[in-house]
C-alpha cells in the first residue's frame, strides 16, 4: 500500500499550551481515518500542518514523501481540505467559486473542466451551480465546501469536522457522500460524534489533550467497552426478580444492570466477568429455571463508553456515575 501521510513526532505549542504532542502515525491509500478527540484535543491543529496552514513546533510531515513545510506549492495540490466551519464566499455561486479555487490551485483549462465535472458529479450540486452560495441549505453549503476540497482531484482528503452543524438528515446524507467521494484516496475526517467513525471509517485514532490514545479499526475499538459480550434480556415485569436471581448466581456474570423498567416490561443486561462470551450458559440457564423472556441478544459494545474512558483520564475528569442511566442491581 502506497503511504499518502506520514506524521513523526509532531508536536505543536502555542506559547505555554502544548496543542499537539509528539504524534505519529500515518495514513495508506484507500483508508478512511476517524480523528477523534474531545473539543481542544488538538485535531484542527494537526489538520492545519498538515495542510500547511501552520508549521509545527516539532517532528515531520510528510504528504507523499514530500516534506510539507519544504513544499508547501506542491503538498497543497494533492490535498484536498475542508477546513473547520467550512467557510465560504457566500456572495459567489458555487460555479464561480469551483473557477476560483480551479484558477488559484493554476489548474489547466482541461483539467479545471474535468475537476468541476467530477466535483458537481461526486457531490450532487448541479442545480445549485448558479445560485449564490448564502442563499443555500447547510446541507449544500457543505456539499460545496466537499466539492472545493475535490476539485483538482486530490490524493489525500482532510475533513475537519465535515458534518458539523448540520441536521441529522443532512449528516448522513453527507455520510453517504463522504463514502462515494473516499474513493482510492486516503481520507482523515476529524470528528467528535462517534456514530460517524461506525458510519464511514476504516480506523480510527483517539487524541485526547494533544496526546494520541489508541489507534485501531472500529470494531476492535468497540469491543474494548465494558459491555462487549453483555447479554441484554428483554422479558415480562413478572418474570424479572427470577431472572436478576439466576444471573447474579451465574459463573461469567459481573454485574447485572436494569437498563429499562415499565409495569409489564423489564429488560436487563448481564454484564460478563473480562468481556467472554456468556450467551450460551446464560440460555441454558434461562430454560433450566423456566424463566419465560421475550428477546435475548449479545452486545457488541459501545464506542462511546471507550471514548469516555480512553479521555477522562487523560482529560483530568471524573467519570460521572450518573452518565450512564443504567441502575445496577448487583
Ligand atoms: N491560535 C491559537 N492560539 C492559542 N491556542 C490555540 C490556538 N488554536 C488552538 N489553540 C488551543 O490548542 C488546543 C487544541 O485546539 P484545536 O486544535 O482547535 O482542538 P480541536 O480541533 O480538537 O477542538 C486547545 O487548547 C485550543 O484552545
Ligand atoms: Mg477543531
Amino acid at each position: 500500500m502506497t503511504t499518502l501521510l506520514d506524521i513523526r513526532g509532531l508536536t505543536k505549542k502555542y506559547g505555554p499550551i502544548t496543542a499537539v504532542d509528539d504524534v505519529s502515525f500515518s495514513v495508506d491509500q484507500g483508508e478512511v481515518l476517524g480523528f477523534i478527540g474531545p473539543n481542544g484535543s488538538g485535531k484542527s491543529t494537526t489538520m492545519k500542518i498538515v495542510t500547511g496552514f501552520l508549521t509545527p513546533t516539532s517532528g515531520t510531515v510528510e504528504v507523499g514523501g514530500l516534506d510539507v513545510t519544504r513544499h508547501p506549492l506542491e503538498i497543497k495540490r494533492r490535498i484536498g481540505y475542508l477546513p473547520e466551519g467550512a467557510p465560504l464566499y457566500g456572495d459567489m455561486t458555487p460555479i464561480s467559486l469551483l473557477n476560483f479555487v480551479c484558477k488559484v490551485r493554476r489548474l489547466s483549462k482541461e483539467e479545471t473542466k474535468r475537476g468541476i465535472e467530477y466535483a458537481v458529479e461526486k457531490l450532487h450540486i448541479a442545480n445549485v451551480l448558479y445560485q449564490p452560495i448564502e442563499t443555500l441549505s447547510k446541507g449544500y453549503k457543505r456539499r460545496v465546501g466537499l466539492a472545493q476540497a475535490i476539485v483538482h482531484e486530490p490524493e489525500l482528503l482532510i475533513l475537519d469536522e465535515p458534518t458539523d452543524g448540520l441536521d441529522p438528515n443532512q449528516k448522513h446524507e453527507v455520510r453517504e457522500l463522504l463514502k462515494e467521494m473516499s474513493g482510492k484516496k486516503a481520507v482523515i475526517i476529524s470528528t467528535h460524534i462517534l456514530e460517524e467513525v461506525e458510519a464511514v471509517c476504516s480506523r480510527a485514532i483517539v487524541i485526547a489533550k494533544g496526546k494520541m490514545v489508541a489507534d485501531a479499526d472500529p470494531l476492535s475499538l468497540q469491543s474494548r467497552s465494558r459491555l462487549h459480550n453483555a447479554v441484554g434480556i428483554r422479558l415480562p415485569a413478572a418474570q424479572a426478580q427470577a431472572c436478576i436471581e439466576m444471573l447474579n448466581g451465574l459463573g461469567g456474570v459481573h454485574q447485572v444492570r436494569t437498563t429499562v423498567e415499565t409495569a409489564s416490561m423489564v429488560e436487563l443486561m448481564a454484564l460478563s466477568t473480562d468481556n467472554s462470551e456468556i450467551l450460551a450458559s446464560v440460555h441454558t440457564a434461562i430454560d433450566e429455571k423456566g424463566i419465560q423472556v421475550n428477546e435475548i441478544y449479545v452486545e457488541r459494545g459501545r464506542l462511546e463508553d471507550v471514548f469516555r474512558d480512553l479521555t477522562y483520564a487523560v482529560e483530568g475528569l471524573q467519570q460521572d456515575p450518573d452518565a450512564n442511566p443504567e441502575a445496577s442491581n448487583a
